[in-house]
């Protein structure tokens, strides 16, 4: 009696296994749009806050922004005075996360012609 008990139960495991398989399925398809909110859009930090200085085309030179279409600057210098500024630019350290700055300064290579 003892073994049948057993192999009920292995049997019983063996069908609870099978039948989660579904679930996990719907389990990986909620967790798909969360992973396309984390990207951070360039373009869309760049409108709201590079924009006013800078222009839409990274010539407009307001205030004596830098023509960022003309920037000689590796993106890693980009990051470091997006970051931190430099004379009349604000420094964006608090205002963005690591990412945006990130972002947005893949963004400005885009400028580029
Ligand atoms: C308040 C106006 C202002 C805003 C807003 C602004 N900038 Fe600037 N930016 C400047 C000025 C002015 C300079 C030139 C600094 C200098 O003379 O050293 C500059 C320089 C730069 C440079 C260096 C270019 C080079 O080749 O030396 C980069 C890159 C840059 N800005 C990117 C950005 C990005 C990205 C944003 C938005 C997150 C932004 N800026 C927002 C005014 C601004």
């Amino acid at each position: 009696m003892r073994y049948l008990a057993f192999i009920a139960v292995l049997t019983f495991a063996v069908f609870a296994c099978g039948g989660e398989t579904p679930s996990e399925n719907g389990a990986s398809k909620k967790t798909t749009p969360k992973k396309k909110k984390k990207k951070v859009d360039g373009e869309k930090v760049y409108k709201q806050y590079c924009v006013t200085c800078h222009g839409v085309y990274g010539d407009m030179g307001a205030s004596g922004a830098f023509n960022l279409t003309e920037s000689k600057l590796t993106l890693d210098e980009k990051i470091e005075v997006i970051t931190n500024g430099r004379n009349t630019m604000t420094p964006f350290k608090g205002l963005l996360s690591e990412a945006k700055i990130k972002a947005v300064a893949e963004y400005t290579e885009k400028l580029k012609k």
